[in-house]
This record gives C-alpha cells, structure tokens and sequence, in this order.
C-alpha cells in the first residue's frame, strides 16, 4: 500500500537491470517484476548474484545499466537514505546494535529516530508514550520481551540478528529485505526466526536471500532462482522443487 492507499500489483520491477565489476557481470540484464505482498525468496549458487542483486533493489550499489521501479515510481538513482524513507527497508549486520546499550534501548533508539528527522519541537509529549509502546511492541514480535534489560553485546549470535530485524521493523517498512537471516543460527534460533519472519510479513513485502533449503521451501510465497547473474526461474516451492533446470543447476539434492 503507498500512502494514497492504492494497492501495487508489484513492490519492485526491474528493467534490464546490470552491475558489473571490473567487466564482470555479477547482475546481468534482470527483468523482473516482484509482487507485492508474501515472502519473495532469492536462492542460488555461491556468487550466483543474489547480494548484488539485494544491493541494486536496496540503493546500496548503483546499476552499470538497467532501472529499478519501486511501486510505479523510478528509483535507480536513490540513495539507500531516500528508498527508506519510501518504505524500503533493509537489515544490515549487527554493526547497527549498540552493544553497550539494552535491548529495549536499542529498539528505543530505533523508534525514536524516525521522529528525530522530522521537525523534533514540534513532537508532542505525548508521543514519547507512544515510542515506549511501539518499541515494547517490536520485542513482542522479535521474541526479546524476557530480554529486554540485556546488555545487546550479551545476547546470543541469533538473538542479536533478531534485533537487527527489529531495528529495522521499528521503520513499519513496506518491503524488508534480509540476506541470509539464518545464516550461523542454531536450528533452535533458525525456527525462532521463521516464526518471526512468518508474524511480521502480513501487510508488507518480504524480501530473503536464503541458503536453507528447508526455510526456503517453508516459508516462501514464491522463488526467484539466480545462477551467473541471471533469472533461471521463479515460482511456488512446489514449481521450483519440480523444475528441472533448477535440480540440474542447484537443487540436485532435493527430493
Ligand atoms: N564489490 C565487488 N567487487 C568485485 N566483485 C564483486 C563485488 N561484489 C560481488 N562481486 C562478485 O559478483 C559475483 C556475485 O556476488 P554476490 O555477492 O552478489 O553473490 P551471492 O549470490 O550473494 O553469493 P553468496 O551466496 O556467496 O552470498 C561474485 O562473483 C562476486 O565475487
Ligand atoms: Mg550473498
């Protein structure tokens, strides 16, 4: 949903979109469109594109060629600042957590920087209530309520990635993107963060790059399979485990 309220078929179209580094094409022509709402899952090969390609959607990298279109609007030449401030948000790593700081301020901290950009005299007191609420609302999702007088610095590698979502949730983001929320996780924290993921995706875009195939196949209301840069396939879990090109590429293990 944009603020007018209209409803976009898609969250981002891309038009021969292309990154090369150093004459390699690490992107390489992408047309694609991806629907708004569900989990869009990424998956491929090592050095299949996948970051990059995260990298163009998010502002992080600018395009060798190509567009990116965020709901019917241009957006190839913002920076990461101003697609946030669309509603593009993008978890980065743990280097954003205030390790010194407690859960609950660093989710603090987060709600009340949205407002900081704005002009701040004008906030009324009585939204300093609601900041309260909105970050005690954000632990709820992440799971970090019995946490939250922790130092950050001394929770647990899952946890702390699951800070980092909330962090980025305090945003209300209209699409979030995650590379690799379960990478070094436990299948304890993995599981935990499914479920976080699954609570928080009604009413917005998902976006994941994911090597777990079992999360993948889980949790996914479509898939976009890249090798060398490019689209090999997209579909439900159900057409990409039966779509023989990508057994043959990647998947030759799934059964
Ligand atoms: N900043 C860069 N400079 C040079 N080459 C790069 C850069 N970023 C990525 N590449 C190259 O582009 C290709 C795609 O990399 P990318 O990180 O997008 O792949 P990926 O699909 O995310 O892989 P992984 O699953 O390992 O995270 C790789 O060959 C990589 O070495
Ligand atoms: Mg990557």
């Amino acid at each position: 949903m944009s603020e007018s309220g209209h409803t976009f078929a898609y969250a981002f179209k891309t038009e021969h979109l292309t990154r090369s580094f150093a004459g390699f094409k690490a992107v390489n022509d992408i047309t694609l469109e991806i629907p708004s709402g569900g989990v869009r899952t990424i998956i491929g090969p090592n050095g299949a594109g996948k970051t990059t390609f995260f990298n163009l959607l998010s502002g992080l990298l600018p395009p060798s060629s190509g567009r990116v279109l965020f709901e019917d609007r241009d957006i190839t030449g913002l920076d990461p600042y101003q697609r946030a401030r669309l509603g593009i948000a993008r978890s980065f790593q743990i280097t954003n957590i205030f390790g010194k700081l407690s859960v609950y301020e660093n989710v603090r901290l987060a709600v009340q920087s949205l407002y900081d950009g704005k002009a701040n005299f004008l906030l009324p007191s009585g939204r300093m209530g609601d900041l309260h609420g909105k970050a005690v609302a954000i632990l709820d999702d992440i799971g970090l309520s019995p946490a939250a007088e922790a130092l950050a610095e001394n929770l647990s590698h899952g946890d702390q990635r699951r800070l980092e979502i909330g962090l980025v949730l305090a945003r209300d983001p209209a699409i979030l993107m995650l590379d690799e929320p379960t990478a070094g996780m436990s299948p304890t924290e993995t599981h935990a963060t499914v479920e976080l993921i699954q609570r928080i995706s009604p009413g917005r875009t998902i976006m994941l790059v994911e090597h777990d195939i079992d999360v993948v196949m889980s949790i996914s209301t479509t898939i976009t399979v890249m090798q060398t840069g490019q689209i090999l396939a997209v579909g439900t879990p159900e057409e990409i485990r039966d779509n023989e090109a990508v057994q043959r590429a990647y998947l030759g293990g799934l059964a």
